[in-house]
């Protein structure tokens, strides 16, 4: 079935498609950001896209621009799923992406260089050594003023935000010893490293943040 994203009451059937209830409580708040930060960007590049359901949603929403998603080819399904639900001209289907073994894919169909590059929910998944990768390919492909937006929990100066915080950084790190919440000023000295400048923070619904870093030099 083929329908409209634009409306906040437009419920997908959590029945036949893979549902992220964190997606759909954050979509709205990180849109609020995105409609300014990336006002003046062509070119989106997701990584991690995961259901695909941030996708969906934004790219109507933002349609001076082209939304690519990507994540590693075990998730390709769900997502076309979810644009064949929800379908958007200026919304590009998965690309495959393994931080561990690729660079950022290109797009055939869009060869219009990446502005922007957004990511939610993965530097607490992927090992250091692969947030450290993500960044580095942010740092070599973006122009200058291009933007690296990332959503997730930090911590602050070694500290957990919150107790619900705590808790989630025991579990991620039963499942796998590689994944935790990362310190934001080892993000933010990682993001300098690569000519990546924190130009704000926005605090998020539970104990998020949304960090916009702009590209300041090549
Ligand atoms: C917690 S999910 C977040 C998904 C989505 N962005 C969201 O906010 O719901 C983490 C994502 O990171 C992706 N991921 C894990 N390892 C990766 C890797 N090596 N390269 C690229 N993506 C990876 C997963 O496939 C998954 O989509």
């Amino acid at each position: 079935m083929q329908r409209s994203n634009l409306g906040n009451t437009d419920v997908e059937p959590r029945e036949t498609l893979p549902f992220s209830q964190a997606c759909e409580n954050n979509k709205e708040a990180i849109l609020v950001v995105l409609k300014t930060v990336l006002a003046s960007s062509a070119h989106v590049l997701e990584v991690g896209s995961g259901t695909g359901q941030h996708s969906v949603y934004f790219a109507p929403h933002l349609p001076h621009l082209q939304w690519q998603t990507s994540d590693l080819d075990s998730n390709h399904t769900t997502i076309r799923a979810w644009h064949n639900a929800y379908p958007s001209t200026n919304l590009s289907l998965p690309l495959s992406l393994d931080l561990a073994k690729s660079d950022f894919p290109v797009s055939v169909s869009q060869p219009l260089p990446y502005d922007a590059i957004f990511t939610a929910n993965t530097l607490h998944i992927i090992t250091w050594p692969l947030v450290e990768r993500l960044f580095a390919l942010a740092g070599d492909t973006l122009p200058l003023c291009g933007k690296l937006i990332v959503y997730g929990p930090f911590n602050e100066k070694g500290r957990y935000t919150s107790d619900s915080n705590a808790q989630f950084d025991q579990l991620l790190q039963q499942r796998n010893a590689g994944s935790a919440i990362r310190d934001k000023e080892a993000v933010i000295a990682l993001a300098d490293s690569h000519y990546l400048t924190l130009i704000a923070t926005h605090a998020m619904p539970a104990n998020n943040q949304l960090l916009v870093f702009e590209k300041v030099a090549t």
